[in-house]
């Protein structure tokens, strides 16, 4: 009984509360801790960190770095995207529009550098004008459309933006046609190019184009 009358006291004044109530305010202030600690780690890991020109977030490209109509692809190896400009009105051996392909192919996009097969990494091939993967032969086309498979798919994209010479007015951004990003037509007044890896779309599964010349392997 002495020990449960034993208040905790401060100069002799007594504070009423006893030692058995001082020790579970402690534990619950600990618990208390536990959880605040908890709770800051998952926002932690939950809060995405990415900065500018990281992979996942976004890349402010000059327009000077865009390439010309249906030329070779931009690497931008530190967002892991192909940059194309396309236009399938001026038809060459790198851009064309196949036969189901009723409506023109006009604008820019960014390609995801990784193979819809089984994810290694493709690069552009100058001699045969088309993407081709070094792993188990998946070709595409210079807007990523499946060549020849095994590729289920054409490639992914990731959100474009247009953005004019204040840096921060979006004139336009690619439209999602069947939940995937079309081609980008450029507005007038577009400075730059606003590319967010941290939003990508898969590609659809299409034809193989390959199936039209009747020279799949
Ligand atoms: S991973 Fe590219 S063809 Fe298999």
């Amino acid at each position: 009984m002495a020990s449960q009358a034993a208040a905790v006291n401060t100069g002799g004044v007594s504070t009423g509360v006893s030692r058995r109530e001082f020790l579970y305010y402690i534990w619950g202030a600990s618990i208390a801790l536990l959880s605040l600690q908890g709770a800051g780690l998952l926002l932690w890991f939950l809060i995405p960190r990415f900065r500018e020109g990281e992979f996942g977030g976004t890349f402010t490209i000059d327009i000077g770095e865009l390439p010309a109509v249906n030329d070779q692809p931009i690497n931008f190896a530190d967002g892991r995207f192909w940059l194309v400009n396309l236009d399938s009105t001026q038809p060459n051996d790198r851009m064309y529009q196949a036969e189901d392909e009723p409506n023109p192919i006009q604008g820019v996009a960014a390609i995801y550098k990784v193979c819809t097969h089984l994810g290694c990494i493709y690069s552009w091939t100058p001699t045969n004008n088309r993407f081709e993967c070094p792993c188990h032969g998946s070709k595409y086309r210079l807007d990523g459309r499946r060549v020849e498979s095994p590729a289920p798919r054409t490639l992914d994209r990731f959100l474009i933006q247009a953005i004019a010479d204040d840096e921060s007015t979006v004139l336009a951004e690619a439209s999602l046609v069947d939940d995937f990003y079309a081609p980008l037509p450029l507005p007038s007044g577009t400075a730059f190019l606003r590319v967010d890896t941290g939003s990508r779309k898969q590609g659809p599964s299409e034809t193989l184009l390959c199936d039209f010349l009747g020279n799949c392997p």
